[in-house]
């Protein structure tokens, strides 16, 4: 198996080499790839760790060597977050980057999974299947939206409220990856109750939690070791599933029926295809209905903004 991540010298890109170095399965292999220089010199500093994992880096304009071959691609290359920046002003910048990787991911490596991180994700996912689409190459179950830390977080920030073991929280958190599109289902956690109060206050800490990290960072950058925590467990569940494992279930940012909006994020049974299934939401709470209803417009929006950035 071989995992390719682009952006690698960056905050999230090497958190979660540093973990698929040393999680991956044995034998597999791990490219690393950015525009900084330093690039090269991350992967020797990895290949110092004894696991079974080979691991190169490459840098300067040219993505390919760290593509060839490619089974999964993890894109974390961009810039980040800054305190008074929303998710939307970055779109300029990283809408250039992520059309970039994305024409070289679609000559080089054509039937890698792609899982985008950078944001904003909304957006960000829309431009990258354009860009597969206007290749030729684009596979609706092959391209992912990372929302693996509003998931991630969701858990965190439950358990800690309701002092319930992590193990016994799992959060659905569907719909998109900023603000008001992020919609924790609370109504569907099993084996806690939460009153209207509780209701409000935790979906605004999960749709804000990344505004959290930012201020704390005090202008240093937004969330890194977090978001590469989550990225190298759905990097990690794509590897599984693409292996042949089966019920692998993650939630993730994908083109799916369009009863919603083009791209929603879900549960996902994952398979050697990629997306095998897209499960349903469940049931909503008066209050998850309202939040999904009053979201779409803003999801749409940063969705056809993705789509007429690529025409
Ligand atoms: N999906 C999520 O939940 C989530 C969470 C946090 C951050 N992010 C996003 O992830 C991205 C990266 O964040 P970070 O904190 O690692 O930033 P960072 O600035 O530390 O790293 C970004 C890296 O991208 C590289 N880069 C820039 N242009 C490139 C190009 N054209 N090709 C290859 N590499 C390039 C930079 O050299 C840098 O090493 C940002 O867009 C951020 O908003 C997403």
């Amino acid at each position: 198996m071989k995992v390719a991540v682009l952006g690698a010298a960056g905050g999230i890109g090497q958190a979660l080499a540093l973990l698929l170095k040393t999680q991956l399965p044995a034998g597999s292999e791990l490219t690393l790839y950015d525009i900084a220089p330093v690039t090269p010199g991350v992967a020797v500093d990895l290949s110092h760790i004894p696991t079974a994992v080979k691991v190169q880096g490459f840098s300067g304009e040219d993505a390919s060597p760290a593509l060839k071959g490619a089974d999964v691609v993890l894109i974390s290359a961009g810039v980040a977050r800054k305190p008074g920046m929303d998710r939307a002003d970055l779109f300029n910048v990283n809408a250039g980057i992520v059309r970039n990787l994305i024409e070289q991911v679609a000559e080089t490596a054509p039937k890698a999974l792609i899982a985008v991180i950078t944001n904003p994700v909304n957006t960000t996912v829309a431009i990258a299947a354009e860009v597969l689409k206007k290749a030729g190459v684009y596979d609706k179950n092959r391209l992912f939206g990372v929302t693996t830390l509003d998931v991630i977080r969701a858990k965190t920030f439950v358990a800690e409220l309701k002092h319930k073991p992590l193990e016994a929280i799992e959060v659905p958190v569907v719909g998109g990856h900023s603000g008001v599109t992020i919609l924790p289902l609370l109504s569907q956690v099993a084996g806690v109750t939460f009153s209207d109060q509780e209701v409000a206050e935790m979906t605004r800490r999960i749709q804000n939690a990344g505004t959290e990290v930012v201020e704390a960072k005090a202008g240093g950058g937004s969330a890194t070791l977090s978001m590469g925590q989550a990225a190298a467990r759905l990097g990690l569940a794509l590897v599984r599933a693409l292996q042949g494992e089966e019920q692998v279930i993650e939630y993730a940012y994908v083109e799916g029926s369009g009863e919603y909006a083009r791209f929603f994020a879900q549960p996902l049974l994952l398979g050697k295809g990629g997306v095998v299934e897209r499960k349903p939401i469940g049931a909503l709470s008066q209050f998850e209905q309202a939040a999904l209803d009053g979201m779409l417009e803003t999801l749409k929006k940063d969705i056809k903004l993705g789509e007429e950035f690529v025409k």
